[in-house]
């Protein structure tokens, strides 16, 4: 079976990063998985995605008739984020932990594709009610602490966000591979290793 992949990453680092490097593992194994698989990358640190503005967001409640040609111009960057990520049936992302967050550039992307009536409606009781169904996400973390377990579990607010804000979308299926304590004595010598082996495909 093809799967449609896309991979999103967050940090700036290049061929040095160990989140894109830990994705482009799990990318891998996903293809040995579904071999026809297609993959798409989406690199937020060369596509950098703008703050919402006033701009951006008086076009997503204007009718697509009445924008503005500005309004009609800066959407596509929303319309066209969206739209890959509609047609992906597997998600892989970057996600390095910058100051116990996500990185500003992958904040940023995903309030464009957080669109009132397009990727979530809140329904006729008030529940919230995510479009983006049936789609599995894989995060690539890493961080020079260890976060999954231990002390400084409580500093993670990366996985309790993604989690919310994926499932808020519909992403309910979200599995985190992880290189953690990549700074840590004793713990950075197999920090990436553990990482690469826990990825699992389902
Ligand atoms: C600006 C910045 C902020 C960071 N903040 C944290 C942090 O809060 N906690 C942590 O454990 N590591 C932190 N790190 C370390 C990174 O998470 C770590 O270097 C990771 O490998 C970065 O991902 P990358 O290799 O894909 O670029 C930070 C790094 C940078 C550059």
């Amino acid at each position: 079976m093809a799967k449609n992949v896309l991979h999103i990453i967050s940090s700036p680092r290049g061929a040095a990063s160990i989140t894109r490097k830990l994705g482009d593992a799990i990318v891998a194994k996903i293809k040995e998985k579904y071999p026809d698989s297609v993959v798409k990358e989406r690199d937020l640190a060369t596509e950098v995605f703008p703050h919402l503005d006033e701009l951006q967001i008086g076009a997503w409640f204007a009718p697509a008739d009445a924008r503005t040609p500005e309004q009609a111009r800066v959407i596509k960057i929303s319309d066209e984020a969206i739209r890959e990520m509609q047609e992906a049936d597997i998600y892989v992302i970057g996600a390095p932990f910058y100051n116990f967050g996500i990185p500003s550039t992958l904040k940023a992307y995903l309030d464009h594709v957080t669109r009132p009536g397009i990727t979530f409606r809140y329904n006729e009781q008030g529940q919230p009610e995510g479009f983006l169904k049936n789609k599995t996400a894989y995060i690539a973390a890493a961080s020079s602490g260890v976060y999954s377990a231990g002390p400084a579990q409580h500093f993670d607010h990366v996985s309790p966000y993604l989690t919310f804000i994926l499932g808020f979308l519909g992403i309910t299926d979200v599995s985190y591979i992880r290189a953690e304590g990549l700074r840590l004595p004793g713990v950075r010598e197999t920090a990436f290793e553990k990482g690469i082996l826990s990825i699992s495909i389902a």
